[in-house]
């Protein structure tokens, strides 16, 4: 009789495992996509160069979700959240933020900038190194935290401590049609000129220091990139085949940010 109920509460919690997660792992990497922000998300992924679609390019995931996509044991390309989106009309661009050409499923396709892009790079050969950071380079939309499950002491790249929308100067903001902040230019975007974008002149880390816009967003969000030739501490050494994404890390709008 004992046995029998181990084994049917074992299989309980195999089966409520699979339908609160519905993740399988096998011969490749698992990234739990979670969303707790408090309105729906719409992730998308893009390949680099030479590199396979994964999760189809995007996906919705309802506030309070998480979502399992699984991409090669070495892969590289960018994750990011879309956000205030209706497919459901003809209209261009279909989100307010992260757009690509109105599709749901970006399938290779880039997003439109401002986001908050995570930049993956995954080796399957362990002597080298898998590399993961968050970016600002081009802009933001959302937080995003990024962690190792086995291991989030000591690889985890935190999100932020205030949302750049809230301290966003005028000139880099974007708003919505209701005139809400939905994300920030980083001064790169907005002003494309080689000062903000470490081009030409300005080309090398000693060329291209931090810049007022840029502290706004290393102050809000200390462990992103704020500028092309930023150094945030980077999540290397940390190999691993199940990464946690989430995205609104702390809900919104919270003081301060846990994983
Ligand atoms: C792994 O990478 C190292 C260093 O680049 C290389 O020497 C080795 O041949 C690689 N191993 C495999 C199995 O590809």
């Amino acid at each position: 009789m004992k046995l029998l109920e181990l084994a049917i509460a074992f299989f309980l919690f195999l089966a409520s495992h699979l339908m609160l997660t519905g993740c399988v792992a096998a011969y490749q990497v698992t990234l739990y996509l979670h969303n707790k922000c408090p309105f729906p998300i719409w992730p998308a992924t893009a390949p680099n160069t030479g590199y396979p679609v994964i999760a189809d390019g995007g996906f919705y995931l309802p506030s309070g979700q998480t979502h399992c996509i699984y991409a090669p044991l070495t892969w590289s390309g960018r994750i990011w959240a879309r956000t205030g989106c209706k497919f459901n009309s003809n209209w261009k661009p279909a989100c307010e933020t992260g757009d690509c050409n109105g599709r749901l499923a970006c399938n290779g396709l880039i997003g439109k900038a401002p986001v908050t892009l995570v930049q993956i790079a995954l080796q399957e050969n362990q002597s080298k190194s898998s590399f993961i950071d968050v970016s600002l380079v081009d802009g933001y939309n959302i937080p995003v935290s990024v962690t190792i499950r086995q291991r989030p002491e000591q690889c985890t790249i935190r999100g932020c401590l205030q949302s750049v929308n809230d301290v966003c100067p005028q000139e880099l903001r974007v708003s919505n049609k209701k005139g809400k902040v939905v994300a920030c230019k980083s001064a790169c975007l907005a002003f494309d000129n080689d000062i903000f974008c470490c081009r030409n002149a300005y080309g090398t880390p000693e060329k291209c220091q931090p810049s007022v816009y840029s502290k706004i967003f290393k102050d809000a969000c200390p462990c992103y990139y704020s500028y092309a030739f930023d150094t945030p501490p980077p999540l290397v050494n940390c190999a691993s085949e199940e990464y946690a994404i989430t995205f609104c890390p702390s809900g919104w709008g919270d003081a301060y940010i846990s994983i």
